[in-house]
Formats: structure tokens, C-alpha cells, sequence
């Protein structure tokens, strides 16, 4: 869950690899590092607690110079934030230097062994232990940094990406990975190379990048192209990706926060998420993933869904889509409970990967097994080239540009998009949709763009609303029917930005307890727009008004009801029942978002949260 940046080339390191820090500081800031070795061979190390600006204070005014250098930005797995345990980790020699990321989960025997050969340690960490084993390697067999990474890492249990310098080969980086995500971008003629935990430090330099497989060391070596090996150094030959990364689309163009961004960033990304795939004129939709296995979709029994927080409540809605499209039952699985129950899952299975990292390790782990029980695995992944989507036997991306803001927005409905086209396409290749509801539903989806630009229009509204609610202690969200999913995620928003305790439940649940909790100084978010439960969802409503409840509610444009029983309503465009989370979230995204920032908080990157959870 942190980031690791490493740079070696022509250039002055420091610079290169503090801007990489910023742009992967959404995964992880409890602290920050960097290491440069300068051309008199001396390794600079500086670290700071907290962010990547608190780290550039420390360094500030101090030799930085060098044209090779590590750096990272942490979330802690193994001892405190604090400056001891912050990355780069020093070998007892000080030869060696390292970031990692990941957790090694036998570190506490490797510590006890390595003391007993008298290695002493300056942190709490997992990754000085590693650090020191490889040491302990070079020492033992008079290896080269390669081969003492190899060698060290046959020893490793558990997740790692790291990256090594040693001055005594000052033209070296030697990375690796195993379940943590690592890339390399490739400057002119072997003259640079640019490693990172995703592309978005690589963007900008170059658009040639390898994304590391598991158990792979590579090693870069200035002048010499690069070289990639197993853990036991038999070559291995890559494939150099052309990433398209926009490097403007890593800064906040004009908003305060990424969040922000991204949230009104929806309609054109979704805009590209359909370029291509839905097809109105041609009244189709074409998904390689459908065509290349329509067998195994049309034909499996059941389909299960994996994913985690957001992306589960975007397999909430994926359900219910393929159920009444497609008519396969569809079982949906948090991935942390999913990996650990000895599911009833094997060959006949479909088993989806939602996830927009595609780093998950939960997801990552739960596909895993599926696949080696015989599922077929179809991954749902905004990442290019990510673990997830490389572990799927087949999929689709969202391609909604990389997300930064930890809250998760334009994913959401980037994978309710692409959930929608799936379970239209598979439905029409099955037969269970007619010609007529099938090319009304691609009309229908093609339109939400601009929908969504209506409701985004309602911002300064929804901003003026937000700061009623900005005392709040708890909030209840309740949806029914597509809508539930939706009523769980804006719940989430709200928790997870301004850390106020929210609760999404179905709106019928409200009877079986979560009323009693309902008082004047409770709001009740309610999802109300126009589909076949809307009057059930008014009864509990009045339910709530009768209690004093303050309710808020997402109506459809035009509705008078419930502006008699609710004190604030938020309008959006009308939408067919199936495609109603893509709107009715929306203004539960700014209402969050807002309530947040209101609060004076850190939107883009809240306390105790990372924006890619690599680690169980
Ligand atoms: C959502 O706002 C959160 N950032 C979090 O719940 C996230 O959805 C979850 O960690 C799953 O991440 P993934 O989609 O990258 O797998
Ligand atoms: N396990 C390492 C530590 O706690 C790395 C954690 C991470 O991936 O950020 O420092």
C-alpha cells in the first residue's frame, strides 16, 4: 500500500523521484524518504514523518545531488509511523539502501537469525530485516547485489516490491516483485530507467514501461539494457507496453481536489468508457471479453463476484443487472471473507474481479483461488496491466484514467458502466433480452453522460445543503432495489472523507431496529427517484418524518410528493429503473464531498486510509 520510486540515468535524481512521491502519495503517507548516491559515492538518505512535503522540507538545503537514487511514501504494516521506521532502510555496512513494499511475513524468525549472526536493527520494520538478509547474503557468499537479492528473497514469505541501491555498484538498481506491483519505464537507448509501484511517476518521461510478474528481479544497470531474471536468475524475456498515461490528468486541473476532479471528471470518462463498446448507431455492444467467451458466459450456471468496499457495492448493483438481464444467479462476496471460506467454487463458475487498483490483495488473492479451483476469472479493473487484471483470465477495463482521490467516484460508476454493457451483451448473446428493450437500453445508457453533467450543474446547490449537516454525528442512507447498493455508497463517501458515522441499509430494514436510532437530530439520506418500489420507499419515509427524522432525498426532476414529507431534495434526471445508481449517486458524492471539506478535512487522502490496499 505505499509507493516506491527508484530512478537511474542522466538526470538529476532527486527531482524526478520526489515528483514520483507526489504522485503516488495517495497510496499510503504515514512517512516519507529518499535516498541519492552522489558521484563521490556517498549515500544521502533523508526521511520525514507524514507527507512527501514534510520529507522535501527536511532535505531541503542538503546534498540531494546524484543521478541515482530511491524513494518512498509509506503506510505502515510493521512498527509505528515514525522516523525509524520510515524507508530507505540502511544496511548495518551502509552500503546497501532500500524501499519496499508489501509485508514479509516471516520477518520475525529472519530478525532472530540474523541477530544471532550479529546483525543489529535500527527499526521495527520487515523490510530492515529483508534489507539486512541480503546483506547477510553478499557478505556469506561474496554475491553481487542481484544475486544477493535472489538469494535472500527464496527465503521471503509473504508480499513484496522493493527496489535496492548499493554504492559499491553505484550504476545498479536492482528491483523485484512478488503480489505488489511494480513497473519500470524505459528511458532513451538504456540510458534511463524509471521505477515505480505504478506508471503514474513514469508518465511524462516515458511511455515505455514492463510491468514486473511475480517472483522477477530485475536489474538495471546504466548503459546495459535491461536485464530480468527468476529467483533463480534464468532470463526471463519481456514485453515493453505502450502506457497512454496524460500526464495532466495526474494534476487537479483547476479543482482543490482530486476528488473533485474526478467526480466532475464522470461524464467525459464515462464517455470513454463506452467509445467503442457501445455502439447506438450500429445498436450493439461489443466487449472482446464477451466474444472470445461467450460459451463459458451464456453457458455457466452461476457467476460470483469478489471485490472489496466501493467495488462491492458495484457488484451489489452488477447483480442485479445480470439477474434481470441475463437470468444467471449471481453470488456476491466481500474477497476478504470470500479467500478464506473454502468456497464452493470450480470449473462451470464465472467468478468476477471488481477492482479498481487492481492491487486489492484480498481481490487479488480471492481470484487466485478461484482460478486454481477451476473458475474461469473475469476481471473488472481500472489499472492497465495491474496484478488483478493480469491474474484474470479475461476482461474488461474501465478505463476511467487513473484515480487518485482515495474515495472512489469515477470508478464506481466506471464499473457500473462496464457491469451494465456486460450484462446487456451477455443477455442479448443468451436471447433473454428482446431487440426492442436491448436497443432501449443502449439509448438509454448513452444518454447518462449528459445527465450527470445536469446534476453536477446542481454543485453550488448541494454545497449549500452540505453545510446543514456539517454537526452531524450519524447519518442513515436508505435505497431500495438498485438503489440499496447506491445507499450503501454514499454512506461510505460520507464515513470514510468526513469520518461521520454513516449507515446504508435497505429502506424496508428500517423497521427491524435502525428506526429506533431515528430522533430530529438523525438525517435519513433517502434514494426516491421514480421506479417500481417508489411508494413503498414513501411510506418509509413518512415512517422516518413521523419520528422527527430530517430527511433528505434524491427524487426525479419534477416530483411533488416527497417535497411534502422531506425538508431538503435533491433532483436528478429521470433514468430507467436499471440505470438509476448512475445518477442517484452523484449528488451523495458532492453531498459527502462537500460535508468534508466544510469540516476542514483532507479529502483527497483521509486519516488511516490508502487508496490501494496491498496488504491483508
Ligand atoms: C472506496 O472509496 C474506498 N477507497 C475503498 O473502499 C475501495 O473501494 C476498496 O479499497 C477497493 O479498492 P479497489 O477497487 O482498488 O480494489
Ligand atoms: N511492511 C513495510 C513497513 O511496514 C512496508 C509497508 C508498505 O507497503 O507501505 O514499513
Amino acid at each position: 500500500m505505499c509507493g516506491i520510486v527508484a530512478y537511474l540515468g542522466c538526470r538529476e535524481a532527486y527531482p524526478i523521484l520526489i515528483r514520483g512521491l507526489h504522485r503516488l502519495e495517495y497510496r499510503g503517507y504515514d512517512s516519507a524518504g529518499v535516498a541519492v548516491l552522489n558521484d563521490e559515492g556517498k549515500l544521502n538518505i533523508y526521511k520525514a514523518v507524514g507527507k512527501v512535503s514534510n520529507l522535501e522540507q527536511v532535505a531541503e538545503g542538503h546534498d540531494c545531488s546524484g543521478t541515482i537514487g530511491i524513494a518512498h511514501t509509506r503506510w505502515a504494516t510493521h512498527g509505528a509511523p515514525n522516523e525509524a521506521n520510515a524507508h530507505p532502510h540502511i544496511s548495518q555496512s551502509g552500503d546497501l539502501t532500500m524501499v519496499h513494499n508489501g509485508i514479509i511475513e516471516n520477518a520475525g524468525g529472519l530478525r532472530d537469525q540474523l541477530k544471532a549472526k550479529g546483525f543489529s536493527f535500527r527499526s521495527e520494520t520487515d523490510t530492515e530485516v529483508l534489507l539486512q538478509l541480503i546483506e547477510y547474503t553478499q557478505q556469506k557468499h561474496g554475491a553481487d547485489l542481484a544475486s544477493a537479492v535472489r538469494s535472500a528473497l527464496k527465503k521471503v514469505i509473504g508480499a513484496y516490491a522493493i527496489a535496492v541501491i548499493d554504492r559499491k555498484e553505484p550504476g545498479t538498481i536492482v528491483a523485484a516483485r512478488k503480489s505488489s506491483p511494480l513497473a519500470v519505464g524505459l528511458g532513451e537507448g538504456n540510458s534511463e530507467f524509471f521505477i515505480a509501484s505504478d506508471a503514474s511517476p513514469i508518465a511524462g518521461y516515458t511511455n515505455k514501461v514492463v510491468y514486473l510478474n511475480d517472483e522477477e528481479v530485475v536489474v538495471c544497470r546504466r548503459g546495459e539494457p535491461l536485464y530480468i531474471t527468476t529467483l533463480n536468475a534464468d532470463k526471463v524475456d519481456f514485453r515493453t507496453k505502450e502506457i497512454d498515461l496524460d500526464v495532466t490528468m495526474l494534476d487537479k486541473g483547476g479543482f482543490p481536489h482530486f476528488m473533485l476532479k474526478e467526480i466532475f471528471d464522470q461524464p467525459s470518462v464515462l464517455r470513454d468508457c463506452m467509445r467503442g463498446r457501445l455502439l447506438p448507431a450500429h445498436h450493439r455492444i461489443i466487449l472482446s471479453a464477451v466474444t472470445e467467451h461467450r460459451e463459458e458466459l451464456i453457458g455457466a450456471k452461476r457467476y460470483l463476484m469478489v471485490s472489496c468496499g466501493t467495488s462491492w457495492h458495484a457488484a451489489l448493483i452488477g447483480k442485479q443487472l445480470i439477474e434481470q438481464f441475463c437470468r444467471i444467479p449471481v453470488e456476491v462476496a466481500y474477497a476478504s471473507e470470500f479467500r478464506y471460506s473454502d468456497p464452493v467454487v470450480g470449473p462451470g463458475d464465472v467468478v468476477f474481479a471488481i477492482s479498481q487498483s487492481g492491487e486489492t490483495a484480498d481481490t487479488l488473492s480471492a481470484i487466485q483461488m478461484a482460478s486454481e479451483r477451476g473458475a474461469m476469472v473475469f476481471g473488472i479493473v481500472n489499472a492497465v496491466g495491474s496484478s488483478i487484471a493480469r491474474a484474470s483470465d479475461t476482461g474488461t477495463y474501465i478505463h476511467v484514467g487513473p484515480e487518485i482521490g482515495v474515495a472512489s467516484t469515477k470508478a464506481f460508476t466506471g464499473q457500473t458502466t462496464v457491469l451494465t454493457m456486460l450484462a446487456l451483451a451477455i443477455a442479448r448473446e443468451k436471447g433473454s433480452i428482446s431487440e426492442t428493450d436491448y436497443n432501449d437500453a443502449i439509448t438509454e445508457l448513452e444518454q447518462i453522460p449528459d445527465k450527470i453533467e445536469r446534476i453536477l450543474a446542481k454543485n453550488d446547490e448541494i454545497k449549500a445543503l452540505a453545510k446543514e449537516y456539517v454537526d452531524k454525528k450519524n447519518f442513515l442512507y436508505l435505497g431500495r432495489g438498485m438503489n440499496f447498493p447506491v445507499a450503501l455508497e454514499g454512506a461510505l463517501k460520507l464515513k470514510e472523507i468526513s469520518y461521520i458515522h454513516a449507515e446504508g441499509y435497505p429502506a424496508a430494514e428500517m423497521k427491524h431496529g435502525p428506526i429506533a436510532l431515528v430522533d430530529e437530530d438523525m438525517p435519513v439520506v433517502f434514494i426516491a427517484t421514480h421506479h417500481n418500489l417508489y411508494e413503498k420507499i414513501l411510506s418509509n419515509m413518512q415512517e422516518v418524518a413521523a419520528r422527527k427524522g430530517r430527511v433528505l432525498a434524491i427524487v426525479s426532476e419534477g416530483d411533488t410528493v416527497v417535497k411534502g414529507i422531506a425538508e431538503h431534495v435533491i433532483e436528478v434526471p429521470p433514468t430507467a429503473n436499471f440505470l438509476s445508481p448512475l445518477v442517484s449517486v452523484i449528488p451523495l458524492q458532492l453531498l459527502a464531498y462537500h460535508i468534508a471539506v466544510s469540516k476542514g478535512l483532507n479529502v483527497d487522502q483521509p486519516r488511516n486510509l490508502a487508496k490501494s490496499v496491498t496488504v491483508e
